[in-house]
């Protein structure tokens, strides 16, 4: 066994991120916001990551929340929403509590009972991280949550894949990393990290210069893929 410790990204790999406008537009009063919500959540995520990469680039780090913040704001002006300031709080407070996908307490119950170290590695600043591990009720499967505000920018800069190495002491090829984000998943595999892409949604490979290990669609085989190893 050459892994000993199995990394999870958080928004959209544990944690559901379209479940705040779904779960917004089942709400009493909220029938034209029920036409648009998946738009909504789609531009919101597209954005709040443009706007991750955007500012690493460019050196003008500012955290998740602030980024997440702009991605909405974006995202409802596109679909004509850009006046509803309590949709807004409803969406930012319903983001703050995130459910997990259903596999998850599982798994990691799992990972650990093998003796593996796990942990969070998320563009997430820590307050929301917090929030939503909470809200999930996985604080208790977890060894770290380790955030890019420790480091001060976001994914695929370098700095925050070593992160892991100085949190466990872990070479690179020690370390199982697992993302629904095909680009990080890329660029952890072009950092040395074995890697599993979990692609629920279907989507294309991302062209990058690099190709996950493994590709799933959903977290339920991630034990046994680990012990593998
Ligand atoms: C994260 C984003 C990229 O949790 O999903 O880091």
């Amino acid at each position: 066994m050459t892994i000993k410790a199995c990394v999870f990204d958080a928004y959209g790999t544990l944690f559901d991120v379209a479940a705040a406008a779904r779960e917004a537009a089942t709400e009493p009063g909220r029938e034209a916001f029920a036409e648009h919500w998946r738009k909504l959540a789609a531009d919101w995520r597209l954005k709040q990551l443009q706007y991750t990469w955007l500012r690493a680039v460019a050196g003008a780090h500012t955290d998740f929340w602030e980024v997440t913040q702009n991605g909405l704001d974006w995202a409802m002006e596109a679909s004509g929403l850009g006046g509803d300031a309590e949709l807004r709080e409803r969406l930012l407070a319903l983001y703050f509590e995130l459910s997990a996908y259903p596999e998850v307490p599982k798994m990691l119950a799992a990972l650990k009972q093998d003796g593996f170290a796990t942990a969070i590695l998320s563009n997430g600043e820590p307050g929301m991280l917090d929030g939503a591990v909470q809200s999930a009720g996985v604080g208790g499967y977890l060894d770290a949550v380790l955030s890019v505000e420790e480091v001060g920018v976001f994914k695929p800069h370098r700095s925050v894949y070593e992160m892991v190495g100085q949190r466990f002491g872990t070479a690179p090829d020690e370390v199982f990393f697992v993302s629904s984000n095909g680009w990080d998943a890329a660029h952890a595999t072009g950092f040395g990290f074995t890697t599993a892409w979990v692609n629920r949604a279907q989507e294309p490979m991302d062209r990058l210069p690099w190709t996950p290990a493994h590709v799933l669609p959903d977290l339920t085989t991630i034990p046994d893929l680990v012990k593998a190893r």
